[in-house]
């Protein structure tokens, strides 16, 4: 492209999260509550998804346009058919220097073998707890830590590099803070502390339910040393530390005590394929409708770029208890995070 694409904020596009499904067998309450996804949720229809097919063709032109890092994300991504086919064709774009997925690990057992020989190679996975009561009750569905344990030991043994995801919640799993940290830290895996943000809609979420950082850090300073670490490379999401004396990391996702937005790189594809620039966006712009009604790659384009050139959002910067509570924001479990 003859400019680089730039937003209202001057923020390039760098990288594209995409969700390739809805559904999640968890109920983490801060993401998918269950008053709000029972039993009778409609889910999207096999058809409304966006095929393999298309999610290829609008990565093409996601790349074309500055996006260099891919994240596969749903709701859980494993719950998707056939997943390593879709790994391997994203594999295969020129220009793609990076591909994650987001799991809950629950399938991993079964798939991180033939998602490796795909070309997949980086896997986060979001773990809330470790004692077995505690996690059984946020995941909403009683299922264990000891088997996704075990499936992180069996993927980093596949070559697989994983970093695993806390959502720290008030009142729900501080205590979980010191133990998790000492578990991966003998392990050499990378643990995220994510603070607990207002997605969507009915999350219960409130000021008084998030433990930043600071919180964070000064209770594990009871127990470890640590010390920051700099930044990758510019729009990386987590502020991360080292122990002492310890190749270990660990990480800080600050949605809400310091945004960063100002260096917000992200683009978002639904499962159904609608392109959003924000994880809190109410509404977005239906690629799908576009690629089924025949629009050729020179439309399709002009419409991203038309979107990217004009997004001026700042979501974590504008927050507020009344934003918090009033707007309507799409899902999680649809966005992917
Ligand atoms: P890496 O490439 O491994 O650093 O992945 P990542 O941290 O970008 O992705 P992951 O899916 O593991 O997300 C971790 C947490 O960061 C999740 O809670 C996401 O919702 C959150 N997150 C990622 N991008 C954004 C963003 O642009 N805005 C906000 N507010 N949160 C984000
Ligand atoms: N606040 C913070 N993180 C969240 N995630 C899902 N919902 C929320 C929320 N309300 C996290 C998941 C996963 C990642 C993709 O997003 O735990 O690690
Ligand atoms: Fe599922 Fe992840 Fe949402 Fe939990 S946070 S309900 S595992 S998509
Ligand atoms: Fe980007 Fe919105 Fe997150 Fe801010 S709140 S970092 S604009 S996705």
């Amino acid at each position: 492209t003859a400019h680089p694409l730039q937003d209202q904020l001057r923020r390039p596009i760098h990288d594209l999260r995409i969700s390739v499904t809805d559904r999640c067998d968890f109920r983490c309450s801060y993401c998918m509550p269950k008053e709000v996804f029972g039993e009778d949720h409609a889910f999207l229809p096999a058809s409304g998804l966006l095929t393999f097919a298309e999610i290829l063709r609008l990565t093409k032109l996601f790349v074309s346009l500055g996006v260099s890092k891919i994240r596969l994300t749903g709701g859980e991504p494993l719950m998707r058919r056939s997943l390593p086919e879709l790994v391997a064709g994203i594999r295969a774009i020129r220009g793609v220097e990076d591909m994650g997925l987001t799991t809950n690990g629950v399938l991993l057992g079964g798939q991180a073998m033939p998602l490796y020989a795909a070309g997949l190679r980086r896997l986060n996975v979001s773990l809330d707890a470790l004692e077995p009561e505690l996690f059984g009750r946020m995941n909403g569905r009683g299922y264990k830590p000891g088997a996704i344990l075990r499936h992180i030991d069996y993927a980093i043994a596949a070559g697989f590099e994983v970093k695993v995801n806390m959502v720290v919640q008030r009142g729900v799993n501080e205590s979980e803070i010191v133990p998790m940290a000492a578990y991966f830290k003998d392990r050499n895996i990378t643990l995220r502390f994510i603070e607990f943000m207002d997605a969507g809609n009915d999350n219960g979420w409130s000021y008084e339910k998030v433990v930043t950082k600071q919180e964070i850090l000064e209770r594990l300073q009871g127990t470890f040393v640590l010390e920051a670490l700099e930044h990758d490379y510019f729009g990386e999401v987590a502020q991360r530390y080292g122990y002492k004396g310890s190749q270990a990391q660990i990480g800080f996702i600050t949605s809400v005590s310091e945004s960063f937005c100002p260096s917000c790189t992200r683009a978002r594809l639904s499962s159904d394929g609608k392109l959003y620039t924000c994880l809190f966006a109410s509404d977005g712009l239906d690629l799908r409708a576009m690629l089924r009604s025949g629009a050729d790659d020179q439309h399709l384009l002009a419409a991203i770029r038309d979107v990217w050139e004009n997004r001026a959002d700042r979501y974590s910067d504008e927050r507020t208890e009344q934003t918090a509570g009033n707007r309507t924001k799409i899902g999680m479990s649809y966005i992917g995070g």
